[in-house]
């Protein structure tokens, strides 16, 4: 294969001169034709010189236009040589012409569709991202950071009064902002894969300009690109194209149907008249390495090198997708929360900001529900929000109530949820409910007259499990408390439900209470958002996404995030509880939330520390260790087999379910949909 066409020695050039204002040289005029004969001076021979053309400063600002020339040449001299005598040139030009030249800074993303052949410029210092086809969210994400780019250039440039890359920078010579160029290779590929984008990118190209935003792109035929994109690319260069009609369409009538086969021949458009350039090559092809990609993988380290020491200004962004695992721990460390006490719970990190992801139950709420399927992460997710807002709250400020009557919601190995500070009571069984509702009516009639109280904070998970099995014999618990939480929800009682999906169709009169703010957490799948009425990103259509991706919901407006996960370690998820309950009652020695008034029954614990100093008389929080045979669902009614069965029919893996329970398999099955019971 051949890529020049003379010895290895002679290379072909095309150069680009310009000048604008006068220099050493005379005008520009004057100083175009000096250039052209000190290159020849230079054991340069020039082919052919394009005629002179007049263009506008890149720079609005009132500036006279750019006399330019496009020089093609050849030298026969080493590559070193031939740049320091190019150099010399424009600096015996003077200022005037190393306008071009000037380093600058630039931030480049390319988007690899041509078979990863760009993916060899990952290393060079100015590629913030190399993405290949495959890479949605970070396809997603990289038009979503030139939208920010040119939304924030947008305001900046307006208050600096100026319209223009060049300018904002000239007059600002500290704080250079970087152009930007976003290269996208294979458009038909691209287009296939994303032909949702088609409007966004239009839009941005459409806008960019002004902003020191470029693109470049490759396609194999003009009509790759979509007409409207194409009319807004009006810098155009053709190689040599199958249909030789397709050259007019690119560069103007003037291109020969022979267009020389030599690989790197091509048109330019200048104005209206195409010019023939050859393409530069970065090395000279070796026999072991005939695309040099090599030695352009090693020109790439050298730069980052060189530049690594150089340069001072901003690093290009890297186009950073979400984390996928996110600790609690860390992403609590790392948020700050809003100075107003409002209880905010820190749930992860932010798809859009990579920030951490705060939910402000009071004003988003005051209600939520967590919405997924069987292991999507519901339980895990309720866990976070209840240890986040108790790592950042004192019990004097926030009461917990747990309610799972699978239990596994507390669940830990020595200790339990149930034994944070903040926890009054933690309910597993139907009997419960009524001195619940009992407890729960004197705490908020207090609302009345202290409206500065301790809010509370109740946990239902297993919703499917809870009201299935109590709303018929408790209806009236049901109505009652739906009708308690209406009356104090906006002085501080917040219900945050998991569940199935199905849960926000159930029939019990607690369900209108928390569905009504039609807000929550959607966990994984597109139909989980959208019985939150969402919008599941179309991208992410037939993805399978990370365990912890899911989306809050709040009418109707939807935002990806990572969870964060409350376990250090999979494997050991009680003991990372464990871990987390010391933690938090350290935080706050001695303390421990207690209802102001006993429910009946409950025996009286006189052991425990005084909570707030509110009430002499005391309840304990029910924790597992004294409640007796798990009431949970009566599994002897059904075949655990059979069960197990249609759950792997479902896509539970096998191995999963060899973990569960038949309380589990219940649970998961009844979740799905898949108990066919007759309702007693
Ligand atoms: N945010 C998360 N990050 C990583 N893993 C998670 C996350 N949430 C849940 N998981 C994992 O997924 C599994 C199921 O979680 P779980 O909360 O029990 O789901 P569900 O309650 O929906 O059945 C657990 O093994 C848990 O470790
Ligand atoms: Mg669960």
């Amino acid at each position: 294969m051949s890529h020049v066409g003379k010895p290895a020695t002679s290379r072909q050039l095309l150069l680009g001169i310009g000048a604008n204002v006068p220099g050493p040289w005379g005008p520009p005029r004057e100083s175009l034709t000096r250039a052209l004969r000190e290159i020849e001076g230079a054991q340069i021979t020039i082919v052919r010189v394009s005629s002179y053309y007049l263009t506008k400063p890149v720079a609005n600002t009132p500036q006279p236009r750019f006399l330019n020339a496009v020089v093609l040449a050849q030298a026969c001299i080493a590559p070193g040589v031939l740049l320091r005598s190019l150099k010399r040139i424009e600096r015996q030009a003077g200022r005037t012409m190393t306008r071009h030249l000037a380093s600058r800074p630039l931030d480049i993303d390319i988007l690899d569709f041509g078979g990863r052949a760009l993916t060899i410029l990952r290393d060079l210092p100015h590629v913030g991202a190399v993405i290949t086809s495959e890479e949605e969210e970070r396809v997603l994400r990289v038009l979503r950071k030139v939208n920010d780019i040119i939304d924030y250039r947008q305001v900046l440039f307006s208050e600096a009064k100026v319209n223009s890359l060049d300018s904002y920078n000239l007059a600002h010579p500290e704080k250079n902002l970087p152009a930007v160029l976003v290269v996208i290779d294979n458009f038909a590929e691209f287009k296939e894969y994303y032909d949702g984008l088609m409007g966004p990118l239009i839009s941005l190209v459409r806008e960019s300009r002004a902003y020191g935003v470029h693109f470049l792109i490759s396609a194999d035929l003009p009509n790759a690109l979509t007409g409207k994109l194409y009319n807004l690319i009006t810098e155009r260069y053709t190689l040599k194209l199958s249909d030789p009609s397709e050259y007019n369409e690119v560069v103007g009538r003037g291109v020969p149907a022979d267009l020389s086969p030599i690989p790197g021949r091509g048109y330019v458009r200048l104005g209206n008249t195409p010019l023939e350039f050859q393409t530069a090559l970065t090395f000279t092809p070796d026999e072991g390495d005939p695309d040099g990609l090599a030695k352009i993988n090693r020109m790439c380290m050298r730069m980052k090198d060189l530049w690594g020491d150089q340069w001072k200004g901003e690093k290009p962004s890297t186009v950073e997708t979400l984390p996928l695992r996110v600790s609690l721990e860390n992403v609590i460390q790392q948020a700050v929360l809003p100075e107003v006490r409002r209880i905010n719970a820190v749930m992860g990190i932010d798809d859009r900001s990579l920030e951490p992801a705060l939910i402000d139950i009071e004003r988003q709420g005051p209600h939520m529900v967590v919405i997924g399927q069987p292991f999507s992460g519901k339980t895990t997710t309720m866990r976070a929000m209840m240890l986040s807002v108790a790592y950042n709250y004192s019990p004097e400020e926030v009461i917990m109530v747990l309610v799972d009557f699978s239990r596994k919601l507390w669940k830990g190995s020595e200790t339990s949820l149930a034994d944070l500070p903040h926890v009054v009571q933690a309910i597993d069984d139907i009997e419960q409910l009524d001195g619940w509702y009992e407890s729960m009516r004197v705490e908020c009639a207090e609302f009345e007259t202290k409206p500065k109280r301790r809010k509370i904070m109740i946990f239902i998970d297993n919703y499917d499990a809870f009201t299935e099995e109590a709303s018929r014999k408790k209806m009236s618990f049901f109505e009652n408390m739906a009708a308690l939480v209406r009356k104090y929800q906006t002085e501080g009682v917040y219900l945050i439900i998991g569940g199935s999906l199905a849960i926000l169709s159930a029939s019990d009169d607690l369900r209108k209470v928390f569905a009504a703010p039609s807000f929550g957490i959607a966990l994984k799948t597109a139909d989980a958002v959208g019985r939150l009425n969402g919008r599941f990103p179309r991208s992410l259509a037939d993805v399978e996404l990370p365990q912890g991706r899911a989306f809050i919901v709040r009418s109707g407006v939807t935002s990806m995030l990572q969870l964060a996960t409350p376990y250090a370690n999979d494997d050991d998820v009680e003991g990372s509880l464990d871990a987390w309950t010391r933690k938090i009652q350290a935080r706050y020695p001695g303390k421990k939330a207690e209802w102001l008034a006993p429910a009946e029954g409950t025996p009286r614990d006189e052991s425990q520390a005084p909570a707030g100093g509110t009430s002499t008389s005391k309840t304990s929080a029910k924790v597992t260790a004294e409640s007796t045979a798990p009431k949970s669902p009566d599994v002897s009614k059904y075949s655990i087999p059979a069960l197990k069965q249609k759950l792997v029919e479902n896509g539970l893996p096998a191995d999963m379910l060899a973990l569960f329970s038949d309380a589990d398999i219940v649970e998961n099955a009844r979740a799905m949909g898949l108990l066919d019971e007759q309702k007693d």
